[in-house]
């Protein structure tokens, strides 16, 4: 996969879909006066779903980047939507016209992340959740870790000694053990195995098609969502009885006045860990590419570490 399609899917994988919903309503009222980016919206419904999930969806969106440019229209799992892939057109939706969007997801996404996930809600739930998050990640917070992400650093480090490897996705281990730590803390090891791999299963089935049949990966996903859930009702019950103040993520959202349900936070533990793996694995590997193709940079991030 190449850099700028590996970004592009990432961010993606993480936004799923912007639906231009305003600029839809504005066309189908003003149609004269508005056009779409090029592209084709394909059957009526089903859209363009089966071209995207029947091959590698790296192939999918290359050929329309081709075919398109940076910008396109589609129609995925029920929803007209347009692609985005330049940085310019990022800049535009998530900063500076971001008031006319409105974050949406695909049913199917929402049923696999968990409904009560910070990113489907809107009013004093998000506002609640964003702060529950954001005092969880203030450098106060996450100071006593620094030394043992520096210890999941170098160990992972060492393993890659010697292979050939694909950077993105050794840096999607290394955020993920960062993940469980911080949402954790000293409690994951315990539970790292089973989060591990019910948490991949669950992203192998995350851009499959949603059908829910035995055997699809949509079904292996949903089915590895449950035994999330499980785990982390486990997890918060220890925690109950053991009536201990913990300073990480899971700390922050079990916090007593906070009065959020077990369902509440499952769904944002493991919507966090959806927001930060691939998004800062990406950001870290284009650090890895572009620190090898400027070795004074790289010696002078070196020496300065080293200071
Ligand atoms: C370089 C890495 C990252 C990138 C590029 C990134 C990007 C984004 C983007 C584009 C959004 C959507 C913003 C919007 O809807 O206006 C977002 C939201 C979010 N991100 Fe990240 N993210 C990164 C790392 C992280 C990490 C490490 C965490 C873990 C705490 C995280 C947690 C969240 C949460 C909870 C939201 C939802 C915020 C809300 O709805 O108010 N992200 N991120």
């Amino acid at each position: 996969m190449d850099f700028s399609s590996m970004f592009f899917l990432s961010f993606v994988a993480f936004l799923f879909i912007f639906l231009f919903n305003s600029l839809l309503n504005c066309l189908s009222s003003n149609a004269k006066k508005l056009s779409l980016p090029p592209g084709s919206l394909g059957w009526p419904y089903i859209g363009e779903t089966f071209q995207l999930y029947s091959q590698n969806p790296n192939v999918f969106f290359a050929s329309k980047q081709k075919r398109y440019g940076p910008i396109f229209k589609s129609h995925i799992l029920g929803c007209p939507c347009v692609m985005i892939s330049s940085p310019e057109a990022a800049k535009f939706v998530l900063v500076t016209r971001a008031h006319l969007f409105k974050p949406t997801f695909p049913a199917s996404k929402e049923r696999m992340l968990g409904k009560q996930a910070i990113f489907f809600h809107q009013g004093d739930y998000h506002t609640k959740l964003r702060k529950l998050v954001l005092r969880a990640f203030k450098p106060e917070a996450i100071k006593h870790i620094v030394s043992d992400i520096e210890s999941i650093a170098t160990s992972t480090l060492q393993s890659l000694e010697g292979r050939l490897i694909n950077t993105f996705q050794e840096m999607k281990t290394y955020t993920f053990n960062v993940a469980l730590l911080s949402i954790f803390g000293k409690d994951e090891v315990l539970y790292r195995e089973d989060l591990k791999r019910c948490y991949y299963i669950l992203e192998k089935g995350y851009n499959s098609m949603p059908i829910n049949l035995p055997g699809t990966l949509f079904n292996k996903s949903m089915k590895a969502r449950k035994e999330l859930a499980q785990i982390l009702a486990k997890i918060l019950s220890t925690r109950r009885q053991m009536k201990l103040d913990h300073n990480d993520l899971l700390g922050s959202f079990m916090g007593d006045q906070e009065g959020l349900t077990d369902e509440q936070i499952a769904d944002n533990i493991i919507g966090v860990i959806f927001a930060a793996r691939d998004t800062t694995a990406s950001v870290l590997t284009w650090i890895v590419k572009y620190l090898g193709e400027n070795p004074s940079v790289l010696q002078a991030v070196t020496v300065r570490n080293q200071t």
